[in-house]
């Protein structure tokens, strides 16, 4: 496995490697790598030829109040991890890398970043969108693979890519879960055991929607007061949002007549967790 933190030398090996035909596969992350990101590189591995990881904390995604400082960085479990699952190349960038002096061009994202995060954390996604088009000139993969956990930025990377033509095929891979439910999560590290055991709140309520669901419900608001009851029971320290969305257009639903995804954000302490599940009628 090779580690390049150099952009133009990325670019010149995956040139090279599309030269000889390979396909490449490319996760981006910001490292603390869990099982859910493995899952991702394992995707890239089955469906393409080369799998690339970027490991970059991106500040421009994190508010000023956010855990930019604090998220955990963990460089080199991160590159032993990524070398037992079998990838070929891992791209680290530094900030000056990313961000040279006087950079000043940025994504505006697409309008279904404009809710539920867009809405609670300003700025995220012009970040999240401004790193993953930069990551995309970095590394002209054929694939992108993104965690579903993040559901919305899926939607606005999809987005992204419809409406500036980019030749990438963004694939969204199912949330990988520890065994009680809870969503794996980089974040998760923060919370105390008993926070831990709280955030299983999220788990449940979304599966209490999918229970409402099975029982004939067709009313989103019930489906909405039924989780909000579940996270309250956690209890979670607080509730972002708790909504039952259209699954392209995030727009809420009222009478639902096919799927919905449900989409929750709640604090646990200082922690931010956040999750979503679709919703299939049997
Ligand atoms: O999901 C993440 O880890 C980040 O938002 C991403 C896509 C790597 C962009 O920094």
């Amino acid at each position: 496995m090779k580690v390049l933190a150099s952009a133009s030398d990325t670019y010149w090996l995956i040139d090279q490697l599309r030269t000889q035909g390979k396909r490449i596969g490319l996760v981006p992350t910001m490292g603390a790598l869990h099982q859910g990101h493995l899952s991702l590189v394992q995707r890239a591995k089955e469906q393409t030829d080369v799998a690339v990881v970027t490991i970059f904390v991106n500040p421009t995604q994190f508010g000023p109040n956010e855990d930019f400082q604090k998220y955990p960085r963990t460089l080199q479990s991160d590159i032993e991890q990524l070398e037992s699952c079998g990838c070929d190349l891992v791209f680290t960038p530094t900030n000056q890398q990313m961000y040279p002096l006087g950079h000043s061009t940025f994504i505006e994202p697409p309008s279904v970043a404009k809710d539920w995060e867009g809405k609670i954390r300003p700025g995220h996604f012009r970040g999240v969108a401004t790193i993953v088009m930069k990551l995309f000139q970095i590394i002209p993969a054929h694939v992108g693979y993104f965690g579903r956990k993040d559901y919305q930025q899926v939607a606005v990377i999809r987005a992204m890519a419809r409406d500036l033509n980019l030749p990438i095929l963004i694939q969204a891979c199912e949330t990988i879960r520890e065994t009680d439910g809870l969503a794996m999560s980089s974040r998760n590290r923060y919370l105390s055991p008993s926070q831990r055991a709280r955030a299983l709140g999220l788990s449940k309520a979304l599966k209490m929607g999918q229970t409402l669901i099975d029982q004939g419900c067709t009313s989103g608001q019930t489906i909405e007061d039924a989780m909000r009851i579940e996270l309250t029971k956690a209890p979670v320290d607080s509730i972002d949002y708790a909504a039952v969305v259209h699954p392209d257009t995030l727009e809420p639903v009222e009478s639902i007549d096919g799927p919905v995804v449900g989409i929750i954000a709640a604090r646990i302490g200082n922690t931010r967790l956040i999750d979503n599940a679709t919703f299939i009628r049997g």
